[in-house]
């Protein structure tokens, strides 16, 4: 079981937010029922998973479900990345030491790693599971060959079936749609998905022809170059049709982009990212949250062609990074 919306620190933890900042994020995540946080080695080049183990020190461990993952590089050397054995095994280990924890919940390979047998992925994922390290393994941004690659080999070896996927996933990037989500509701996998608020754009504070707001994530040096392919005219205009949609509702901006992607039945949980503890609880209200046909019909006539739907857009490195 994991909480409906979960917290996820990329960006914010060990990079574009204070400390202070993160821990009251994490707190207010806490109070408002959220259970369930995804972090990865790579962010902030490890401080993200030590910022996350310092905000949940103390908290009882059984009522919390920590994510991380393992792919994208920790370091300069050519075993410090991928799905290896090798780096597989030193990356959980420090995971483990930076979230202060004995075990994570969820494993998740954040790539597919094409330099590396499959079978040696899986078979270091099944034995972190026998040691106790990790509870359940899943995927990122893996495709839906992939994904039917692996259940094959786990099947055929007996090894830890893949619980879950984490794919981008959004009113704007519905790239799952057609091939991830049918395979995985046929082999019992969910959706764990991130950026559901298309990384604040989808809140409608991005204005077309003028600049960010200050202090928002396309002004982070790191930040803004993810988020500024999704900052052009034609989407920002199109998002700012949806303020009548969500005002109808009696919802905030962000609030209805949460509430979309919880609409899918194979998703299980939203990943929200936060700079502030208001942020938290304004997403959280998105929980719950029912639309109708008719809604969902508006929402995609305001967007319109700007919606990303071509399954080949989920892609892996072709040579490890
Ligand atoms: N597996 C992967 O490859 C992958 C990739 C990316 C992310 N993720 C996971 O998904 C998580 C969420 O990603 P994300 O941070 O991009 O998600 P997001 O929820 O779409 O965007 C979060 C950002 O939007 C802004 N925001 C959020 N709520 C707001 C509100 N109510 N009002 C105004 N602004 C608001 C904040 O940025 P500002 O305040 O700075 O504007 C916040 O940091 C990550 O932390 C990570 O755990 C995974």
């Amino acid at each position: 079981m994991v909480s409906e919306i979960s917290y996820g620190n990329w960006i914010t933890h060990g990079s574009q937010v204070e400390e202070d900042a993160a821990k009251e994020c994490v707190k207010a995540a806490l109070d408002e029922g959220i259970t369930t946080f995804d972090t990865a080695d790579v962010y902030a080049g490890t401080r993200a998973e030590e910022v996350l183990g310092r905000a949940l020190k103390g908290v009882r461990r059984e009522s919390l479900e920590i994510f991380t993952k393992v792919y994208w590089p920790t370091g300069s050397g050519p075993n410090d990345r991928g799905l290896s054995r090798k780096h597989i095994t030193e990356s959980i280990h420090g995971s483990l030491r930076r979230l202060q924890t004995d075990y994570v919940d969820l494993y998740q390979a954040h790539r597919f790693d094409v330099e590396t047998p499959l079978e040696e992925t899986l078979k270091t994922f099944d034995d972190l599971v026998r040691q106790g390290k990790v509870l359940y393994v899943g995927v990122s941004e893996w495709n839906a060959e992939q994904i039917a690659a692996a259940l094959k080999i786990a099947d055929e070896m007996g090894f830890d079936r893949l619980v879950s996927n984490q794919p981008q996933y959004s009113m704007l990037w519905r790239v799952i749609e057609s091939e991830v989500v049918p395979l995985c509701e046929k082999e019992g996998l969910s959706q764990i998905v991130w950026s559901p608020i298309a990384q604040g754009v989808l809140t409608g504070k991005y204005l077309p022809g003028r600049p960010p707001p200050a202090g928002s994530r396309a002004t982070d040096p790191t930040g803004g170059n993810f988020i500024s392919r999704m900052l052009t005219d034609e989407v920002l205009t199109r998002v700012q049709e949806l303020k009548p949609i969500a005002a109808d509702l009696g919802l905030t901006m962000a609030q209805l982009a949460v509430a979309w992607v919880l609409q899918n039945p194979n998703v299980a949980s939203a990943i929200v990212g936060a700079t502030r503890p208001e942020q938290v609880r304004d997403n959280v209200k998105a929980a719950g949250v029912k639309l109708d046909a008719e809604v969902l019909k508006k929402i995609d006539d305001a967007l319109g062609p700007i919606v990303e739907r071509d399954p080949a857009k989920t892609v892996s490195p072709a040579k490890r990074p």
